[in-house]
């Protein structure tokens, strides 16, 4: 039989997860389907429940179902832990459901796979919510100088600065103190992106060699990067890498396999690009 797997999420029809599995099939040749899912607000546990029981071998949670899939895992990895969020579950040969969070490798994956160093660096988080949480260990793993977690709301900046405080050096700012100091990496880890919104940042953050990494995607630039293309960072990228780089962690996962990313990201950048063509 072949084993089946699903994005839940709501809404679900944006969700790029099927066409990312997809490809990654067709180059390992593994035998499974991926579907999405559209789940009602209220209905996680029961329809994580209606498709194991109907055989489903794992599972990908979207907004805004990650703390329910936390909730719902029988035992969680350590990063999975920490994040606060699930957004991979994996049925065990036991049966038993392990809970993950493949986001923050995804994203430290991509910035790898770009070139990017993070070892020894200044890296600047703009934003203290969900999606913060759920990379700092991964990022942290890979030893930067420091993380300064800035964000509107100066207690929950603290609150994850001292969540996170034993796995690394992390310090916390409001944006207007940020002024005067300068970062090797910025990233923006604030969901003001998808409102078309930028964080109020002083200008002098950035260097010659500062990189800026959005964790939100678009087909056009997000306003964080066009402030940071006019404040001359080195190098800038957004999160498709991120999105994939968590769908191929899920893969392998379940699986065994790792599958490239590259070609995928290509692939889902030059449909993006076609589309927004075909708009205009
Ligand atoms: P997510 O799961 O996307 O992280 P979240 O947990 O609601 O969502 O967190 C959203 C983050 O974006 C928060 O850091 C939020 O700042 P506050 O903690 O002060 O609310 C930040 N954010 C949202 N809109 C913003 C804006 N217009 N300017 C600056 N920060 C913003």
């Amino acid at each position: 039989m072949t084993d089946s797997y699903a994005v839940f999420g709501n809404p679900i029809a944006q969700s790029k997860s099927p066409v990312i599995h997809r490809q990654f099939c067709d180059q390992t040749g593994e035998d499974m389907s991926y579907t999405k899912q559209l789940v009602d607000e209220g209905q996680f546990k029961q329809a994580a429940d209606d498709f194991f029981a109907a055989g489903g071998r794992g599972l990908n949670i979207t907004s805004p179902f990650k703390l329910d899939a936390f909730s719902y895992a029988d035992h969680l990895t350590a990063r999975a832990e920490r994040a606060g969020a699930v957004n991979l579950l994996i049925k065990e040969p036991d049966g038993k459901l392990l809970g993950d969070n493949s986001d923050g490798i995804g994203m430290v994956n991509d910035m790898l796979n770009l070139g990017w160093e993070i070892a020894g660096k200044r890296i600047l988080m703009l934003g203290a919510g969900g999606a913060v949480r759920g990379v700092l260990q991964p990022l942290l793993n890979q030893e930067p100088e420091s993380i300064t977690i800035a964000n509107r709301t100066l207690a929950k900046a603290e609150d994850l600065a001292q969540g996170f405080h034993d796995l690394g050096n992390l310090k916390t700012s409001s944006f207007s103190d940020l002024a005067g100091k300068q970062f090797d990496l910025i990233i923006n880890g604030t969901s003001a992106s998808l409102r078309g919104d930028l964080p109020p940042l002083p200008d002098g953050l950035i260097t010659d060699h500062t990189a800026c990494y959005d964790m939100t995607y678009a087909a056009e630039p997000t306003v964080f990067l066009t402030w940071a293309q006019h404040q001359k960072a080195a190098q800038l990228a957004d999160g498709l890498g991120m999105l994939v780089g968590q769908a191929a962690e899920s893969f392998y996962a379940w699986r065994h396999i790792r599958p490239e990313v590259v070609p995928v990201i290509t692939d889902l950048r030059r449909k993006m690009n076609e589309s927004k063509k075909k708009a205009g």
